[in-house]
């Protein structure tokens, strides 16, 4: 694949608009995961030192088309120490921006226009500048008007975090060392289901966790009490099942979770069968069996693909076991060369931050679902708007 880049390209006293993926987790004001601030900068600094006028624009959370507060990128201007614009179509500022200055303009996403890739909405943000760089790898399974739609109006190249990310994927999808097992986990069920599915065809084996694994215990017949999960998923989750046994791919589901009374950090755990769940019990983690289930194959694979944590792993150990536990043996091997192992998404990388390993990965991703479709595709709506040729 080959990208439109910007390497030799005169940007000298240049108007480029920037998109990047700077949704990070927030709480109390306070920026809790710098990874994907950090992986932005290098292009954000080669912009800078060639001269362009930097405006940078990225979405956070999803309010919808509505102005929400507590999902203004204002934290995260303060953080990068650049100046902040309050509205993403504001081009007041602009006639003041020097060679090399660089803003950040507010939330994509409180107009309704960004994610319904609205004509208009694309046209006013294009408005006053010379080129569009693309470098939010993790928002391009979107085609909105920040990631799309300003391809049709600006030149549009691609930066450096997005080639490399296209470049490190690739690279282990087209001729994995095999066994290959993949690990999904997290809260977005419903969007990682499908996906599931070309892992099937990809892995030799398909592990789930977190809500996800809750939702398959549930399709299998199994009580899952008071949790989190799906029940209209049912059906696609017995499909996914039956498309794995065709495709002849192990897909382990939990043995066993960690459940409390109710879903609190502070709540007692108790670690339970997978076929002893109560009604009133909450399931907060994956079990103790099943970690070690999830090691012994992990110490037995070549290759390992995960996204999505197993559990409240922002709540700290007690409800982090299974994801603490997963990353620390999946380090471990990697660290010796046994394995090749390939991390995406937010709160997986924040976890390999908690326990210290996220640089003894062979690759972590910025993307989280971006990161699935792009393993399912080969390429992403917002990717393929940038290739020559
Ligand atoms: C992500 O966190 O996966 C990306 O920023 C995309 O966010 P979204 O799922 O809200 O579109």
């Amino acid at each position: 694949m080959k990208l439109r880049m910007i390497d030799n390209l005169d940007v000298w006293g240049k108007y480029v608009l920037l998109r990047d993926d700077l949704n990070v987790q927030i709480v109390d004001d306070k920026i809790t995961d710098v990874f994907r601030i950090e992986q932005s900068m290098q292009t954000i600094n080669k912009l800078r030192n060639a001269g362009a006028r930097v405006v940078i624009c990225s979405h956070l959370g999803q309010p919808k088309g509505a102005v929400v507060p507590e999902l203004s990128l204002k934290p995260i201007a303060e953080y990068m120490d650049v100046p902040f614009i309050d509205d993403c179509l504001n081009r007041d500022f602009m006639s003041g921006m020097k060679n090399g200055d660089v803003v950040l303009l507010e939330n994509l996403r409180f107009y309704s226009g960004e994610e319904n890739n609205d004509d208009e909405f694309a046209t006013q943000l294009a408005s006053g500048f010379d080129l569009f760089v693309n470098d939010a790898f993790a928002v391009s399974h979107r085609a909105s008007a920040s990631t799309v739609g300003v391809t049709k109006i600006l030149p549009s190249y691609a930066g450096d975090l997005l080639k490399s990310e296209v470049e490190n994927i690739s690279r282990v999808l087209e001729n994995p060392n095999r066994p290959l097992l993949a690990m999904v986990g997290g809260s977005k069920v419903s969007t990682k289901i499908g996906v599931l599915k070309s892992l099937c065809k990809l892995a030799d084996c398909v592990i789930v966790g977190g809500a996800l694994g809750t939702t398959f215990a549930y399709a299998t017949g199994h009580n899952v009490g008071d949790s989190l999960y799906e029940p209209e998923q049912k059906d696609v989750a017995l499909e996914i099942m039956r498309y794995a046994q065709e495709n002849n791919c192990e897909f382990l589901l939990p043995l066993d979770k960690g459940v409390a009374d109710r879903f609190e950090k502070t709540a007692t755990r108790k670690n339970k069968s997978i076929d002893s769940i109560l009604d009133t019990d909450v399931i907060i983690d994956d079990g103790v069996e099943t970690t070690a289930r999830n090691i012994d194959k992990i110490n037995s694979v070549s290759t390992v693909i995960w996204n999505g944590t197993f559990g409240m792993a922002e709540w700290g150990d007690t409800w982090g076991y299974s994801t603490f536990n997963v990353a620390k043996a999946i380090a471990k091997q990697t660290k010796t060369g046994k394995l090749i192992s390939i991390v995406g998404g937010g709160d997986t990388v924040a976890a390999l931050d908690v326990v210290g390993v996220r640089d003894n990965m062979t690759y972590v991703s910025t993307g989280g679902g971006a990161f699935l479709e792009f393993v399912e595709n080969g390429i992403l709506p917002a990717i393929s708007v940038l290739i020559d040729g």
